[in-house]
């Protein structure tokens, strides 16, 4: 059964993140290599942009390679930037037949240069589009997006283009990599972990997050319509009260 139908679509999120967690253990279970596992997550990745539109979600932001990964074994690092590059490279008619937008946020200077040049291929191909924005994070980490934003904003107050006293939230959200993207409603875990893995801390802010043990490989369109109705049971208080949600919700 398609659980697309259920969904309510005056409530659905409008940016949805996931941590795509599980591949490694995926491929132990079937006695294959990590990178099987990886291989396979891929049609999970297609499988769910085309659900988010689906859904009419409007922001998707995967999480597929984070600044610790960097730490994992060689081969695997090089398996997976490799991967990355001919998914793309097949993905990007699907991108543009279906107005997706493609960007990435990360640490740009450590990825190599033909992944790079891979990437703004595409990133310059879709940048018109706006049905929904697929955010990729590729060697990403949320504190190392804080640092960075701290230089930038420092820089720009040494240079008197910004005085310390207008700095606030804006400021700031406006110097993440995320610039362009709304604060994150709904963020997915899969494999079972129930931790952040330094993703998106600030954006996460008053996210409602859902944690399903299913490893990504079998990540389904059904899973993802699942978290979205798991949101929909949701009340987002955001500070104040049931009573007064609700009083607003009737206006
Ligand atoms: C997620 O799956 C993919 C990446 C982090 C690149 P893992 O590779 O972390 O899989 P597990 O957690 O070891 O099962
Ligand atoms: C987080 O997964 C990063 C991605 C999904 C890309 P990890 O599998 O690397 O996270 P930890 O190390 O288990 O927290
Ligand atoms: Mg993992």
């Amino acid at each position: 059964m398609d659980l697309l139908d259920q969904i309510n679509k005056e409530n659905v999120p409008y940016h949805v993140a996931i941590i795509m967690d599980g591949n490694g253990r995926w491929a132990k279970l079937k006695g294959k290599p990590r990178v099987f596992g990886h291989k396979n997550g891929v049609k999970s990745v297609r499988e769910t942009i085309k659900a988010a539109g689906n859904a009419g979600v409007k922001a998707l932001t995967l999480y597929a390679f984070s600044t610790e990964n960097w730490n994992r074994p060689k081969a695997e690092v090089k398996t997976l930037m490799a991967l990355f590059l001919t998914s793309l490279k097949s993905e990007v008619k699907e991108l543009i037949k279906n107005n997706i937008k493609f960007q990435i946020i990360g640490d740009q200077e450590s990825l190599t240069k033909s992944v790079l040049k891979g990437l703004n291929k595409v990133i310059e191909q879709t940048k018109n589009n706006d049905a929904l924005t697929l955010t990729i994070a590729l060697s990403y980490g949320s504190r190392e997006e804080i640092v960075n934003s701290f230089k930038n904003i420092s820089k720009k107050i040494v240079n008197k283009e910004l005085s310390i006293e207008e700095i606030d939230e804006n400021i700031i959200n406006n110097h993440l990599y995320t610039f362009t993207l709304p604060d994150v409603d709904l963020m997915i875990r899969t494999s079972g972990e129930k931790r952040i893995s330094n993703f998106l801390l600030w954006q996460i802010a008053y996210a409602e997050l859902h944690f399903t043990n299913v490893l990504w490989p079998d990540f389904t369109k059904n899973d993802f319509y699942n978290a979205i109705l798991e949101y929909q049971n949701r009340e987002r208080r955001f500070g104040k009260t049931g009573e007064q949600i609700k009083t607003t919700n009737e206006i």
